[in-house]
């Protein structure tokens, strides 16, 4: 049975990602958010590009240069008795598959948005992948130190175009220069901004009451003025903010403020413990599982290697489900059918690294991994169930893989490999000829992995053309129907990284033709574990 020690460490947690277009702010808030859960002194270590500093998740040189994040982090921090973790995702598109399996990983997301440009590509993209889950959005309109657009005009076309209804829970006093600060429409108060604080939390003075008359001094009469207007609209205008609604991921909770000047970001966060959910349960192939449960298990959703160069190991997070991980504890690799004794699995405390001595559902906590962990393998304390909705995705861009030097065949193909089973790149091995193909869902992803394969298997690789348009993993229950199409269309045929089969297709017309031709096999572009 569960005790109330128990759900109390599960309640009182919130793992959440950011979503946004790159450039919009989120390596700036990713600091400041993690300066409120003082596991940062002073914001400003996560990226830091003019100071020289690099991030944690900075990693490969390759990253340094293109100034993107190809990484996932986790970062853990406790907000007003609260423990919060952060998954950061790739802001490039090219790592949408990696981005994907991270937003599995979560229980809500905020949503960041430039406030003078509005929605953007990459947001709009992010928030359809949010959708197969409904995952509840809180939105942050960042950058109201520059001057913005209409507040209300950006959040019309934030309902519009990301069809989710948008219920301010601050708004904005004046942008550019002449920004005040915010009111808060449920705290019935403002909150006034000062600039120059960005590196540190700010004292900050409250006025509470729309007609408190200290207000026209702070602000000025014209703003003020001005403020009682817009709020007399926005509340007529816009939606009442509604527990229901945001948790079916219909409705979001709209906040003003500026990274860069340290504002406004608490308020997101006070929003963010008050009303997303605490962990909740997952499917698996057998019945859901309950945050609640008092068994331990959990999946990964990401595997990466060499996250600190002192450190040349892979690591595979793993998302708790239920339950409790103690150090030395007995896992079931439910894939594999084994049991493994876990006493080193590690947390992710502002990006650094420490050893642990216990999690609950909604931690994330790195698994050393020496080639026995795929992603979406789910780890039980003894049942032999599988979450589901943890995907490999088809790759779209293929090419085919060449050695330099021919004498390192074998070290390129176990580098491909285990870059496959860390979601890196898809490597295919068709069955009539000794070509390697490589499959990418983003074209940066090819640069990646021949950089890698250097780095890390002193592997001198190159592309050449291939083609290929398209792979299909295919399936069938009739062994027999199997074997024939295996023996007729074993020029198209492959075994990806982990030995399943995969139809590979030089045009979408020979795609369709041979699922016209063979009805009994499933063509499928999704493949889980
Ligand atoms: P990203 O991770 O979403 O790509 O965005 P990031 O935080 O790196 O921010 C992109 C740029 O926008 C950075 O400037 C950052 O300083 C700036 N920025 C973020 N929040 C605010 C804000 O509230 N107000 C203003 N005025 N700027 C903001 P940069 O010059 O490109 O980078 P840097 O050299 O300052 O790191």
């Amino acid at each position: 049975m569960a005790n109330a020690d128990f759900l109390n460490e599960i309640n009182k947690r919130r793992t959440f990602a950011i979503i946004s277009h790159p450039d919009a702010g989120k390596t700036t808030i990713t600091e400041k958010v993690l300066l409120f859960g003082n596991a940062l002194q002073t914001a400003g270590t996560v990226k830091g590009k003019k100071s020289g500093q690099h991030a944690k998740s900075d990693w490969m040189e390759m990253e340094k240069e293109r100034g993107i994040s190809v990484t996932t982090s986790v970062m853990q921090f406790p907000y007003n008795d609260h423990l919060v973790n952060l998954l950061d995702t790739p802001g490039h598109e090219d790592f949408s598959e990696d981005t994907y399996r991270t937003l599995t990983a979560v229980d809500s997301c905020l949503m960041v948005i430039d406030a003078a440009k509005g929605v953007e590509d990459r947001t709009r993209k992010l928030m359809e992948v949010t959708r197969l889950r409904d995952t509840p959005i809180l939105t942050f309109m960042n950058k109201l130190d520059r001057d913005i657009r209409d507040p209300l005009e950006v959040m019309d076309e934030v309902e519009s175009e990301l069809d989710i209804l948008c219920a301010p829970i601050t708004w904005p006093i004046g942008c550019g220069k002449s920004f005040k600060g915010v009111y808060h429409l449920y705290r019935d108060e403002t909150i006034l901004y000062q600039s120059g604080h960005g590196h540190t939390i700010q004292e900050v003075r409250i006025l509470k009451g729309l007609d408190n008359p200290e207000l026209e001094d702070a602000i000025g009469s014209d703003l003020a003025e001005t403020l009682r207007d817009e709020l007399e609209l926005v509340r007529g205008a816009s939606n009442d903010f509604d527990k229901e609604l945001f948790l079916d991921g219909q409705l979001t909770p709209v906040f003003f403020g500026t990274a860069l000047g340290n504002f406004g970001v608490d308020h997101m966060l006070d929003g963010m413990v008050e009303w997303a959910p605490a962990p909740q349960g997952r499917e698996t192939d057998e019945s859901p599982v309950e945050s609640t449960d008092t068994k331990f298990s959990g999946f990964v959703f990401k595997i990466q290697a060499n996250m600190d160069p002192k450190h040349r190991d892979r690591i595979a997070f793993c998302r708790i489900v239920s339950g409790k991980y103690e150090k030395g504890m007995k896992m079931r690799h439910s894939r594999l059918g084994k049991d493994v004794r876990i006493s080193d699995a590690l947390t992710f405390l502002a990006g650094d690294r420490a050893l642990l001595e216990e999690a609950y559902a909604g931690d994330i906590i790195g698994l050393h991994n020496h080639g026995t962990i795929r992603i979406g393998d789910t780890f039980t304390s003894g049942d032999n169930y599988r979450f589901s909705g943890i995907p490999n995705f088809a790759p779209e861009l293929f090419k085919r893989i060449r050695l330099r030097d021919p004498l390192k065949q074998k070290q390129l193909l176990k580098g491909l490999i285990q870059l496959s089973e860390e979601g890196a790149v898809q490597v295919f091995r068709p069955l009539a000829n000794n070509d390697l193909i490589v499959g990418a869902v983003g074209v940066l992803q090819f640069d990646v992995v021949v950089a890698r394969l250097k780095a890390e298997y002193n592997v001198d690789a190159l592309y050449e053309h291939i083609n290929v348009n398209t792979a299909r993993w295919v399936y069938c229950k009739d062994e027999k129907k199997l074997d024939e199409f295996r023996r007729k269309g074993e020029q198209n045929l492959a075994l990806d990284g982990g030995d399943n089969l995969t139809y590979i297709a030089p045009t979408r017309v020979n795609l369709q033709l041979s699922q016209e031709r063979f009805p009994d096999i499933e063509f499928k572009n999704t493949r889980e574990n």
